[in-house]
């Protein structure tokens, strides 16, 4: 239901012959999921009461810092959408074409506001516009800008991107090949958590914010800060050349696995699974990730030099160097107080040396003439850029250290998916791998094969309290099958006010609606709703069940509170439409039939009420264009052939 980011990319990769995948992670006897606090000589980790003070206060004694800092890409990575912020290009040739779904995107600035403008032309007539302003930047520029806008805090993407490496406008990573979700892919808590600051979210929502941040800020790396801004206020100054300041993280005084953690919290991005109660606030510096969350990534066999762009983790793992020393950390190279763009060569050249100088570890086997042509610039050759599998027109460092990192590429594809792999935790238990198979499911490959991993897995985990628990993996397995029979054997054994996990009271009322047992479904829809109110989807779902029922009154509450929170949300205006029209309320009807057609031309459903409303109101000919266009767009629509013969 929610679009999945990076869907289309895996799938794409993904080869027809399947095996049920193996499982590298662990011995599946083995359940160590540590979900208690570990203890931390640091205060600010697990004592929740201390708060976050934002950047600014951290400025204010640490100016120098945060002037290198806030030129880096983690410093710009969000941002109000202003010229200033925009790397992008404006010219008259910034103009984007979907082939596949005939639609134009065109970026422009109106006084100060950006907009993109969506646009459809038959002939010389432009046949459909919409223009959609654009409040935030995401991406520094450094390899891209890509577009999200706020309806009344419920945040989406927009459909295009810059790339600038490439100085090019193309449609968003994720949106091409027929997938354009064109203004409704949401901007849920996990995307937003790894390219801003923590923001002010609606909890009982997938993508409504209050209030969010203009970029990566200290306390993501540092911790909650408002022990320290009043220690230091206080004038209780520690002599850090002497030991640590325990009233805030400095990465560097960590263990490199507790150092490797704060980055990969955002730089491992994969199959992110969530630990029971745990939520995409909830890791701080000086945690294991593990804590709460594990992150797992597909393996396949050959193409070595595929890799997802924010995967430094995974890439840098798999070197000789992580491997062997046990002592290779991101800070070993990098300052993340100072951009790449102007850190030293000599930095990194100086970071393989600090090991490969001594007498340990191995030298450079290379002659010394060829390593001249590079300035034995070690990175150059060992650590050279690639592009990635799931962003287009870009190229990032492959962090995977190895001797020759192209002879590699002569198995360029992908010949088997081996499994999935945790990257944060090699202890992970039976329930989350289940959990990574189904996530994985989802997003990338829906071959039924991966269920059954997820059945045996979900098998193996016995005591009770943990089964209890597992009902709600269980309706997921089955839903993702379409076993709607199944799902719903276990709603039956559930007390709907019991089940406080949304996906889960939504899944049952699927279910229920898709076997046509409306009365149990909209009883699920409706405990759906009650935990996550600000779900416009869940909502959407409960007024269709509603509507199917006749309770048109119940129905039209709930679509116009959707509307009141989104106003562009397009099935609630044709629904409400539809209501209207029922009650021969022509020109409201014909208003949001108009709103829903500009917000989306080609729904199924609004066009079949446009052409009815014309039909009831004496315009034929315009019925017919409007069931032409349906069968265009969607050819196997039989209710419109049909309305079509009988116009006819
Ligand atoms: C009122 C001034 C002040 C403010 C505000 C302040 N700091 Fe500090 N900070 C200091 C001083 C002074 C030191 C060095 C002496 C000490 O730690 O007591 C320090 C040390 C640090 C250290 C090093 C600790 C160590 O063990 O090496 C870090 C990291 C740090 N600050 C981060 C931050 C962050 C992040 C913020 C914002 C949340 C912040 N500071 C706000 C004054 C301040
Ligand atoms: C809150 C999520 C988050 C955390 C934590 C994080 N990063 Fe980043 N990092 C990002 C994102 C997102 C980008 C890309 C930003 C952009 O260019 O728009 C990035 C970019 C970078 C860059 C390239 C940008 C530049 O200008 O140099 C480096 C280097 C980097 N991160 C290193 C680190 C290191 C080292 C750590 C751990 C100490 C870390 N990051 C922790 C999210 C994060
Ligand atoms: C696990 C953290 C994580 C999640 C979740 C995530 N990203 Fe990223 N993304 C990153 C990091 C880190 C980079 C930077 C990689 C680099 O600079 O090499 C990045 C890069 C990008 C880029 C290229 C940006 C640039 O200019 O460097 C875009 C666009 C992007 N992400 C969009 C998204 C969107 C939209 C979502 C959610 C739908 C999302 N990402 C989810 C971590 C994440
Ligand atoms: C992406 C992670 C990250 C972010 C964001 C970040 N830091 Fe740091 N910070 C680190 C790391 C890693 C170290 C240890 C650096 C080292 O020793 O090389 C550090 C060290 C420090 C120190 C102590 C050492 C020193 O250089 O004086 C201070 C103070 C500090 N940071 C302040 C800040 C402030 C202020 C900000 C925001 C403007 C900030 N940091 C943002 C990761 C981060
Ligand atoms: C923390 C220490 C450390 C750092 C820093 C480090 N290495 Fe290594 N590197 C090692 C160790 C240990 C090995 C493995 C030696 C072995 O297994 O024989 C290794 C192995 C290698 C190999 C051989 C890999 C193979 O395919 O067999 C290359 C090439 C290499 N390093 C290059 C680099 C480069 C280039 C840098 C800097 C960008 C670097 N290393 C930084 C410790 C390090
Ligand atoms: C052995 C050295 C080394 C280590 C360790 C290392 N990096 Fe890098 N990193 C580099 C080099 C070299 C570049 C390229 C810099 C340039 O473009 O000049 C780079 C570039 C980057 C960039 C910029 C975008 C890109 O992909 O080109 C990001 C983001 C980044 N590193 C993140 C990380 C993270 C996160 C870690 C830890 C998982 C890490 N790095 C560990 C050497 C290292
Ligand atoms: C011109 C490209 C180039 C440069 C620059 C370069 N290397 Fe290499 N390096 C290679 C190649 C190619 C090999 C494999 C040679 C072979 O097969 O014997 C290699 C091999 C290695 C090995 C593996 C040695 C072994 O015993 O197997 C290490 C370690 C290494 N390089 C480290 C470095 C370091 C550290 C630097 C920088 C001081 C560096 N290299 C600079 C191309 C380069």
């Amino acid at each position: 239901m929610s679009p999945r980011y990076l869907r289309t990319v895996l799938l794409s990769l993904f080869l027809a012959a399947l095996t049920i995948p193996a499982f590298f992670c662990s011995s599946p006897e083995q359940d160590a999921r540590s979900s208690e606090a570990e203890g931390s000589p640091w205060h600010n980790v697990y004592d929740t009461s201390i708060q976050y003070v934002g950047m600014q206060q951290c400025r204010t004694c640490h100016e120098g810092i945060y002037q290198t800092y806030i030129q880096t890409g983690m410093g710009q990575s969000f941002g109000y959408a202003t010229k200033q912020k925009s790397a992008a290009d404006f010219s008259a040739h910034a103009v984007v074409y979907d082939t596949d779904l005939d639609f134009y995107y065109k970026p422009y600035w109106q006084n100060d506001s950006l907009y993109i403008m969506e646009y459809r032309t038959e002939g010389k007539d432009t046949v459909h516009k919409r223009s959609q302003k654009i409040n935030y930047i995401v991406g520094s520029g450094q390899h891209t800008n890509s577009h999200i806008f706020s309806a009344n805090g419920y945040m989406y993407q927009a459909p295009i991107t810059f790339y600038t490496q490439r100085r090019k406008w193309d449609l968003a990573p994720g949106f091409e090949n027929g997938t354009n979700l064109r203004f409704q892919r949401l901007i849920e808590l996990e995307c937003m958590s790894c390219h801003n600051g923590l923001p002010e979210f609606v909890t009982n929502s997938q993508n409504k914010y209050l209030n969010v941040k203009t970029g990566i800020d200290c306390e993501r790396c540092h911790g909650p800060g408002a022990l320290h801004v009043k220690e230091k206020m206080a004038g209780n100054i520690v002599d850090t050349s002497k030991g640590p300041d325990y009233t805030i993280v400095n990465p560097r005084r960590l263990s490199t696995e507790l150092q490797n953690n704060i980055c990969q919290r955002c730089h491992l991005q994969g199959i992110a699974v969530l630990n029971d109660g745990k939520t995409f606030f909830d890791f701080r510096p000086g945690m294991k990730l593990s804590e709460v969350m594990n992150v797992f990534m597909p393996q396949y066999e050959g193409a070595q030099d595929k890799m997802i762009m924010a995967s430094h983790v995974e890439r840098m793992k798999k070197s000789p160097c992580y491997v062997s020393s046990g002592k290779m950390s991101c800070i070993t190279c990098h300052d993340p107080h100072v951009s790449v763009k102007f850190t030293p060569r000599t930095q990194y050249l100086n970071a393989c040396q600090s090991c490969h100088g001594g007498a340990q570890q191995p030298h450079c086997t290379e002659d010394m003439k060829v390593r001249a042509t590079k300035n034995d610039d070690c990175a150059t050759c060992h650590m050279p850029s690639n592009g990635s599998i799931d962003i287009p027109h870009v190229a990032v460092t492959d962090h995977y250290i190895r001797k020759r990192p192209l002879t590699d590429t002569l198995q360029k594809k992908i010949t088997a998916f081996l499994g999935l792999k945790c990257f944060n935790n090699d202890k992970v238990d039976n329930i989350t791998t289940a959990r990574a198979f189904m996530e994985f499911f989802e997003r990338y490959n829906s071959n039924n094969g991966l269920i059954d991993s997820v059945l045996y897995y979900l098998s193996k985990q016995k005591d009770d309290e943990e089964n209890k628990k597992q009902n709600r993996d269980y309706i997921r397995a089955y839903f993702l099958l379409n076993n709607y029979k199944k799902v719903v054997e276990y709603a039956a054994a559930l007390k709907p006010e019991n089940i406080t996990d949304a996906w889960a009271a939504y899944r049952c009322g699927e279910s229920y609606f898709q076997l046509q047992q409306l009365d149990k479904a909209v009883i699920w829809y409706q405990r759906a709703v009650a935990i996550w109110p600000h779900a416009l989807d869940f909502q959407s779902k409960y007024a269709t069940c509603l509507l199917s029922m006749g309770r048109t009154e119940e129905a039209r509450k709930v679509y116009s509170f959707i509307l009141s929170e989104n106003p562009d949300y397009a099935s609630a205006n044709t629904n409400l439409a539809f209501l209207y029209m029922q009650e021969g309320n022509v020109t409201m009807a014909y208003e949001l039939l108009l709103k829903a057609m500009r917000l989306n031309p080609d729904n199924e459903q609004t066009l079949i009420n446009m052409a009815v409303w014309y039909h009831n109101n004496g315009q034929d000919d315009k019925a017919k264009k409007t069931l032409q266009h349906l069968i265009k767009k969607h050819p196997r629509n039989e209710q419109a052939k049909a309305m079509l013969a009988d116009l006819r």
